[in-house]
């Protein structure tokens, strides 16, 4: 039985890199030979499609089937069923569309922070790490990451107003340690898209550190602006199998060394 480690990379604000960060992990660790499952826990499905999965609505059995069947206290399908097994070596649990309804479906049940949590226990025990794709927006989803995880990692844009955007995050973050998963740690944050030897660029980091006292872990690494990141997407692949010498590749390289997991 392993130890997993769960990571769930999280900011509410849309397109700050989050599902390019995930993926990114999680295929780095895989091919330091750690097994890792990757979460798609977006409607979006941008993880599964960065994946390789061509057309998630066809996909019968996703991330919010399981959750529903938590929710109804229905008996989970076997995960060899569901599981997508991806070329790069990636587990990945897919999602598609109907997550959207998850808020709705989750009014009203009881402990309905913790159904995420109640389903990643079924499998983590097989996995090295769990990399968790949240969406982008506050809600009872979001404290279910958060009640699931053992750490956040929080991508942010290299900008001023998303760097103080991040106080929302770090209000819900304190208030789900105290409440109910006192072991949560957020990881730190990963400055992306970053324009190099900008006024921003050069400024963001002590920006969040007299913002945040100095409490929030800003990762030596930043993740470089680079068009061959939606190239690769549009390949349905990670920066990092697309293109291993890339910058941004590079980068997530060079930042999976700085976790020191
Ligand atoms: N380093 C980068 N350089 C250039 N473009 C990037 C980089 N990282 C991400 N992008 C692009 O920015 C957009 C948003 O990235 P991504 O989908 O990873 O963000 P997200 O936070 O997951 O978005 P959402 O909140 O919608 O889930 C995508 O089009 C992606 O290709
Ligand atoms: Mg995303």
């Amino acid at each position: 039985m392993k130890k997993t480690k769960v990571i769930a990379i999280m900011n509410e604000k849309g397109g700050c890199a989050k599902t390019t960060t995930a993926t990114a992990l999680a295929y780095v660790l895989s091919k330091q030979g750690k097994k890792t499952v990757l979460i798609d826990f977006d409607g979006q499905a941008n993880s599964t499609l960065l994946m390789g999965v061509k057309n998630p609505n066809t996909l019968e059995v996703t991330i919010s089937t399981l959750l529903n069947c938590i929710i109804a206290e229905e008996p989970l399908p076997a995960l060899e069923s569901y599981l997508v097994k991806t070329n790069c070596g990636v587990d990945l649990i897919p999602s598609n569309s109907q997550l959207f309804s998850l808020e709705r479906n989750l009014a009203g049940v009881d402990f309905r922070e913790y159904m995420l949590r109640e389903y990643v226990d079924t499998i983590k025990n097989q996995y090295d790490y769990a990399i968790i794709d949240c969406m982008p927006q506050v809600g009872t989803p979001m404290v279910n990451a958060m009640m699931c995880a053992d750490s956040l990692i929080v991508p942010t844009q290299a900008e001023i107003l998303s760097a103080q955007g991040l106080q929302e995050l770090v209000k819900h973050y304190a208030k789900i340690k105290r409440a109910g998963n006192p072991e949560l740690e957020i990881e730190g944050i990963l400055i992306t898209m970053d324009n190099k030897n900008t006024i921003v660029s050069n400024q963001i980091k002590e920006m969040i550190d007299s913002t945040y006292g100095g409490k929030l872990l800003v990762f030596e690494t930043r993740i470089p602006r680079t068009i061959k990141v939606a190239e690769a997407a549009m390949y349905g692949q990670t920066i990092c199998e697309y293109m291993p010498n890339n910058k941004a590749a590079i980068a997530y390289q060079n930042f999976v060394k700085e976790l020191t997991l």
